[in-house]
């Protein structure tokens, strides 16, 4: 029967949330997703105006509809986390309810249940300098982002989610290998968020009979890539030396994680899936 999915980190059709909200929807899903503030305003426009038809074509032919977009940021719990410079900023006064205990009420509300939940989002405001250079905010600012979110993604929309669903999230192998230029602390920040998979995955199998599983991805040119300012290095030097010499689409990355959330992969929970045409498994440079 049909599976409703929440798809949080969707603002373009360049990422990785848009491509897994794809192959969701492919096999069936009822997509949600859940917009950085402030980006929902361009997106929701772009949207509208058909920009994305191309892109949002699935194999049968017909479109992905996306029944309804919610405002996040992941980076707040509840209203009283909000600080007032955010609150009175142009960009996050148009909307309301984009705190994570919020939009988890208003799916909620809207929905009842949910059956997958997707974690497509990162930020690291020092990501471009090293870690030797990186502040204590900054370092914070990335776990918060990218590893907290999803902890608090997670807890808050777990109670509602149906026994059997499953959870993904995107990681990076910056967490076990030395990427120099992956700095501000993220590196750190998917460390721990392979780390909670595992816990996670613990957690929620046994309460909720939920499975938690992270996708370790190669690189592709999305908006919050090319913000970090290497990936076209990344893409090049995953082309030289992975064992499949091929660019990585985020189609592959969508397909994975639409197994991964099938019962297909019933017996899968805790894992870091790579999918990164092997590049992982390469010991030194050829
Ligand atoms: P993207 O730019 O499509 O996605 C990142 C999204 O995070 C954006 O939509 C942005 O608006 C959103 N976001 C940032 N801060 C947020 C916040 N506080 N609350 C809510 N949303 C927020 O880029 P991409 O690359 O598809 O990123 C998705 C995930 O894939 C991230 O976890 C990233 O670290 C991971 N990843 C990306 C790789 C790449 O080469 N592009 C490689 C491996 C992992």
């Amino acid at each position: 029967k049909g599976k409703r999915a929440f798809v949080a980190g969707v603002a373009d059709d360049n990422g990785f949330g848009w491509a897994i909200a794809k192959s969701l929807a492919a096999a069936g899903a009822e997509i949600l997703v859940g917009t950085w503030v402030p980006a929902l305003n361009i997106f929701e426009t772009s949207l509208q105006r058909g920009k994305f038809d191309e892109s949002r074509k699935l194999p049968d032919g017909s479109l992905m509809e996306i029944t309804k977009i919610y405002p996040l940021d992941a980076v707040f719990d509840n209203p009283d986390d909000v600080p007032e410079d955010i609150k009175t900023n142009r960009r996050y006064a148009g909307s309301t309810n984009w705190t994570v205990r919020e939009v988890a009420e208003s799916v909620k509300r809207d929905f009842g249940s949910i059956d997958i939940l997707v974690h497509s989002l990162a930020n690291g405001p020092e990501v471009s300098k090293p870690l030797l250079e990186t502040s204590r905010n900054g370092y914070l600012a990335a776990l918060s982002a990218s590893s907290y979110s999803y902890v608090s993604l997670l807890k808050h929309f777990l109670p509602f989610m149906n026994p059997g669903g499953s959870s993904i999230s995107l990681t990076h192998v910056a967490s076990e290998r030395i990427i120099p230029g992956y700095g501000g602390g993220m590196n750190s920040a998917k460390a721990a968020l392979e780390s909670d998979t595992r816990v996670l995955a613990f957690e929620a199998g046994r309460k909720h009979k939920i499975r938690v599983n992270t996708i370790s991805a190669g690189p592709l040119r999305s908006r919050a890539a090319k913000a970090i300012g290497f990936i076209d290095t990344m893409i090049e030097y995953s082309l030289a030396n992975a064992p499949l010499q091929k660019e990585l689409t985020a189609d592959e990355v969508g397909n994975t994680a639409a197994f991964l959330a099938s019962p297909l992969a019933s017996a899968i929970t805790g894992a870091v899936v790579f999918v990164d045409n092997g590049l992982n498994a390469m010991g030194v440079g050829v």
